[in-house]
């Protein structure tokens, strides 16, 4: 079988059925949280790492002003196009979340399914963490989704499923290689995706350099600077009343903080 080693999301049309799961319960999650601990109301939202669009389509879709960016022009093609077909307006941007401001004072900025892992160069993680605090009004919230690798060394970390869409089907892989990228901190952490149905069956191999979190050097990142404090620490069964515990190993969180006014 012919294996092609690239960059998973410059294939959107791939990252898409392998992602094409309902957004609903993510979308409801973030409109919930912003509904429980954002103060004052929320109609403005700025997705950085927005991929193809998913969560940034159906927020929009909700009625909120959405502003989204990604690093990666096909993916935010992808994504243009496709709001452009189910008839939502979203302010779409390509250029690196870590650097960009969005336009406005924003509500909420979701960043689910550990996409922020991707700022992994010395200090990109930090700068982002500035832009999102100018970027988003105090008593506005920042909910991060992502594996702060927490979990036992017995538990495997490898995550894998099989979507299908138009006799497409993907099988997809994700697991950390423990070999440690180039920055201290980081890890390589390899995408698989087994394709059948498009054309000839292929493999797509994608090596992504990411940061590695624990729960506690998470929080500390976000709320070490004192413009944002913790709201809850969720994991991914997206339920505002089952919050994580302390002493949970649970690796797959989804944080909530809230803008200060500092
Ligand atoms: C897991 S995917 C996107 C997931 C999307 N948030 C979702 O929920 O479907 C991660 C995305 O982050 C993008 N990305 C990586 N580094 C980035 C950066 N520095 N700035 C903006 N986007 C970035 C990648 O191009 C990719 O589309």
């Amino acid at each position: 079988m012919r294996t092609i080693r690239a960059n998973w999301y410059e294939y959107p049309h791939l990252y898409d059925i392998a992602f094409g799961w309902d957004p609903g319960v993510e979308v409801d999650f973030v409109l919930e949280a912003a509904a429980r601990f954002a103060a004052g109301p929320v109609r403005t939202c700025y997705e950085p790492f927005c991929g193809t669009g998913r969560i940034a389509i159906e927020l929009a879709r909700r009625g909120l002003a959405v502003e989204a960016i990604d690093l990666v022009p096909a993916a935010v093609d992808f994504a243009r196009d496709r709001a452009a077909r189910v008839g939502v307006s979203v302010r779409w941007e390509v250029g690196d979340a870590g650097a960009w401001r969005p336009v406005g004072r924003i509500d909420v900025l979701p960043i689910l399914i550990d996409s922020f892992r991707h700022a992994s160069a010395p200090g990109a993680a930090e700068a982002a963490v500035g832009q999102f605090a100018r970027a988003v009004r105090p008593g506005g919230l920042l909910i991060l989704g992502l594996d702060v690798g927490d979990r036992p060394p017995e538990v495997t970390d490898e995550e894998s499923w099989v979507m299908e869409r138009d006799g497409v089907t993907i099988e997809t892989a994700v697991f950390d290689t423990r070999e440690p990228g180039p920055a201290a901190g980081t890890t390589i952490v390899r995408a698989v995706l087994a394709v059948t149905g498009d054309g000839s069956p292929y493999t797509l191999v994608t090596d992504d350099v990411m940061r590695t979190y624990t729960r506690a050097s998470l929080l500390d990142l976000v709320t070490g600077g004192g413009q944002f404090e913790t709201c809850g620490v969720f994991d991914r069964r997206y339920d505002l009343d089952k919050p994580v515990h302390p002493n949970s190993r649970q690796a797959d969180v989804v944080c909530v903080f809230r803008r200060t006014s500092k």
